[in-house]
């Protein structure tokens, strides 16, 4: 791959990253051709910024619905209510698999990521950023 090819894909990945969701079908390409060149060619990053990022940013740390995910691996909860010690796979999986299962007054309202392969890929994309 060409020098120029290389940086043309990160600019377009950059693109991506600020959840702009016209960019969702151009950035899976960019994903899986910068595979092992940034975090953002993980499977994980375009899904994420699919499914999540409309309600949260994942590449600064400021609120947009629901508070920031850059970081939140390995943390506690921000948010008052939430049933949850820490942020771990145990508990990101079940959360984002069925967050009012957890608790039942969150604002954070999708109908939540079924499937279990989907789910794994957001998180290794969460204990990246
Ligand atoms: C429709 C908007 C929306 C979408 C889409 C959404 N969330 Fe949320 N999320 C929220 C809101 C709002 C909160 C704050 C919870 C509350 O106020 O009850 C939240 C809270 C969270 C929290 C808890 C943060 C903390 O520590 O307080 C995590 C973790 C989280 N979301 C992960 C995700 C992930 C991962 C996805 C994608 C699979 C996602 N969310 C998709 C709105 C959303």
């Amino acid at each position: 791959m060409s020098r120029t090819t290389v940086s043309t894909l990160l600019v377009m990945a950059a693109l991506g990253l600020s959840g702009c969701d016209a960019d969702t079908q151009s950035s899976g390409v960019v994903g899986s051709t910068m595979q092992n060149i940034t975090k953002d060619a993980l499977p994980g990053a375009e899904l994420t910024r699919r499914e999540c990022g409309s309600c949260h940013f994942l590449d600064k740390t400021m609120r947009k619905v629901g508070p920031s995910l850059k970081g939140i691996y390995g943390q506690a909860p921000r948010t008052k209510g939430i049933p949850v010690e820490v942020w771990n796979e145990l508990t990101l999986d079940a959360w984002i698999e069925n967050p009012t299962g957890i608790h039942p007054e969150t604002r954070m309202k999708i109908p939540g990521i079924k499937d279990a392969e989907k789910r794994a890929s957001i998180i290794e994309y969460l204990k990246q950023i």
